[in-house]
């Protein structure tokens, strides 16, 4: 998915040089996300004027092509406040090449460009807008409309501030954006704003900020006017309007040396400074003489005055690599730790309870509630799936399982005494916040299910649990699927803590609970058995995954994981269907593993196996630790240790993350950037 990132040095001077390698450092850490093209935007050596360097490929392209402008851009110049802009671009409107790649330009003379994630539904009708006044696009991007909209306004009041000209611009725009803009008129400046796709600025001073709130202006409220203001090409009057006392309380940091980075997520700035603002719907964000302002173009009735500075407690080696050569690969092997960072503070082993902070203002009202929805798309999906025979269990409530897009398309039913559960990663999927929406407004309680501290799921849920997985790079979940899981049996935990006659369940789930580290560190020893079975079966065209009851979910998650790293045919089978269709797939040549667990369907598990193995097939196991008797029927098996049946799915998932990470190596597949995916999903 696209990535912003930009950089501003006020009365901080840097080398030119310096800066490209900052923005491209910085676009170097939105990778992960998946992209297509890359491009930055500095000022040129003539500093009236800007650059535009785009490549079509990855970010190490367009790193090749700054070095061959070195002579025309003059490196080694010193540039004291400096506004540079840079994106990563996934193709959504036109085919990904330099053109269509960002920065977007207003004109030839690059007066306005523009970085946008997300994307402008209406600019159809813009673009005929703006050719009937006689603008000339060159791209197939919804994009260019904003760039040559904003020098559409500019040319029709010279004298708005650049902030003003980005309000004009916004409110002409419909769909989902965060936009960041330079231009040549204003420079050193950079104006930014959101709406429906994530934002943030990382502020970086000598001395520490005297406030931890930035003040947010109404209206047409401006920061005030500082003595040394200057504008270039004669353009250095602000409208006079009409101040209000919020202004007043307005402390810039005039004078003093500040660095800005604007980014699409934390994970380009944290290097940088661990203090940032997280913009909400229609800021519009303005950084002018150094002096960061946020504003609003009108006040709703409990709208706030500032907006928080927050110290992020993410570091970065967190989102480093570490002794692993694939951010997957560490990922699967950081579950000992991360599940136990799910459960800190939140299960206390010693006196068998489960707090939930969050939430627990609500449970009174969840307990009272008509039924609970969970909602989430791919393996959010699978981890609502997993947990969903646990939750009926425990709650005695109705529980619906639903995919955000399906859920949408129907337009299903909500009422005001649903809860509804929004499960996601990374607090951003577009059609599970469309979803969390579409039921907010039906007056459900909002419950969000995230990793992403700050996201929009988390924002505009009414409460929620941080399932504090730590930061997942690779596009393939994995330890966020085992802390969903976890989060939701905590859950389950939580609104039954009353029931006496669940009481042994109970206290048997919380054990499991404080067995899953170690054994999850048991099921990773596997890794090289599991790399022999990747072995022979990486050539296939096709793997079936068979199970039902507490591990159909696993069968889901693991054919997911194969298809999304590997590109091969895989397919989660519930075991119950075999004789309905799927049977007919199964002869000597068709690969396939099956999850025989000692738990309520074993019986029934055993049933699938003896048909498949009557129809010449010759399943992988993954089986119970010492179930000699289930191994018999089986050529090749992983032996996975006992927990109790609804944890079961936590320890069975990861051999097939582990095998689906081995047959992508052995393919040559991009393990943690698969070809055509995203990590963070912001568009419908
Ligand atoms: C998982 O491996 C996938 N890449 C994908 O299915 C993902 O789970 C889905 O896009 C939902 O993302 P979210 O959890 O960030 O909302």
């Amino acid at each position: 998915m696209c990535g912003i990132f930009a950089y501003l040095n006020y009365l901080t001077p840097k080398k030119r040089l310096e800066i490209l390698e900052l923005l491209v450092n910085g676009l170097k850490r939105l990778e992960y996300r998946g992209y297509d093209s890359a491009g930055i935007a500095v000022d040129s050596s003539d500093e009236t004027a800007i650059a535009l360097i785009k490549q079509c490929g990855k970010v190490a392209v367009l790193e090749e092509a700054i070095k061959h402008v070195a002579e025309k851009l003059n490196f080694d110049a010193l540039l004291e406040t400096h506004c540079g802009i840079a994106h990563t671009r996934w193709a959504t409107h036109g085919v990904p090449n330099e053109i269509n790649s960002h920065p977007q330009r207003s004109d030839e003379h690059n007066s306005f460009v523009v970085v946008h994630n997300g994307i402008v539904t209406n600019y159809k009708e813009v673009k005929t807008f703006l050719e009937q006044k006689g603008f000339r696009f060159e791209s197939e991007t919804d994009t260019e409309i904003i760039a040559k909209l904003i020098y559409h306004f500019y040319q029709k009041h010279p004298n708005f501030s650049f902030r003003e000209l980005v309000e004009n611009v916004v409110q002409q725009l419909e769909g989902a954006f965060a936009l960041c803009f330079k231009s040549k008129y204003f420079p050193g400046e950079c104006v930014a704003t959101r709406r429906g796709s994530p934002l943030l600025v990382g502020i970086k001073t000598k001395t520490r900020l005297a406030t931890d709130h930035v003040p947010i202006l109404y209206g047409k409220d401006e920061p005030p006017i500082s003595p040394k203001e200057h504008r270039p090409h004669g353009r250095n009057e602000y409208p006079t309007l009409p101040r209000t006392g919020s202004t007043s309380e307005f402390e810039p940091l005039e004078d003093k040396q500040v660095e800005y980075f604007f980014a699409s997520d934390a994970s380009a700035i944290i290097e940088h400074t661990n203090r940032v603002i997280y913009f909400e719907d229609d800021d519009v964000a303005a950084v002018r003489n150094g002096v960061l302002s946020i504003h609003r173009v009108r006040r709703g009735g409990d709208d706030p005055n500032t907006r928080e500075i927050t110290t992020l407690k993410m570091e970065l080696q967190q989102i480093m690599k570490g002794n692993y050569d694939y951010f997957m690969q560490k990922e699967i092997f950081e579950q000992p730790e991360s599940v136990v960072n799910t459960m800190r503070g939140r299960v206390n082993f010693e006196t068998g309870t489960v707090t939930l902070g969050g939430i627990k203002e609500h449970i009174p009202e969840i307990k009272r509630c008509r039924r609970l929805m969970l909602i989430g798309c791919g393996t959010s999906y699978h981890s609502a799936i997993a947990t969903r025979q646990l939750l009926e269990e425990l709650t005695e409530l109705p529980v619906m399982v639903e995919l955000a897009s399906d859920f949408l398309d129907r337009t299903t039913p909500v009422f005001r005494d649903d809860v509804c559960f929004f499960i996601s990663q990374s607090g951003e999927t577009a059609d599970t916040l469309m979803a969390l929406r579409y039921c907010k407004q039906r007056g459900a309680l909002i419950v969000g299910i995230t990793n992403t501290v700050g996201s929009s799921i988390c924002r505009e849920s009414h409460c929620g649990v941080h399932i504090n997985a730590g930061p997942e790079i690779g596009v393939a979940s994995t330890k966020a699927y085992t802390s969903q899981f976890i989060s939701l049996v905590m859950f389950a935990l939580v609104m039954s803590e009353d029931r006496l006659s669940l009481r042994k369940r109970r206290e048997k789930i919380i054990e499991g609970l404080r067995n899953l580290q170690e054994q999850i560190r048991i099921v990773l020893k596997l890794d090289q058995k599991v790399n022999a079975l990747a072995e022979e079966l990486y050539n296939k065209k096709s793997l079936l995954i068979m199970g039902r009851g507490f591990n159909f979910a696993t069968c889901l998650e693991g054919a997911l994981k194969v298809k999304e790293l590997t590109y091969m045919h895989s397919e989660g089978i519930m075991a119950g269907e075999l004789k309905h269709g799927p049977l007919a797939l199964i002869d000597n040549t068709m690969p396939v593993m099956m999850i025989v667990m000692r738990d309520p369907v074993y019986t029934k598990c055993m049933n699938a196996l003896q048909q498949v193995k009557s129809r010449d097939g010759d399943p992988i196991l993954i089986c119970e630790e010492g179930d000699a008797e289930t191994i018999a029927f089986a050529s090749r098996h992983l032996e996975i240790p006992k927990t109790v049946d609804c944890l079961q799915g936590i320890l069975t998932v990861i051999p097939l993350q582990l095998l689906s990470f081995h047959i992508a190596v052995k393919r040559n597949c991009n393990v943690d950037c698969p070809r055509n995916l995203a990590k963070s999903v912001t568009v419908e």
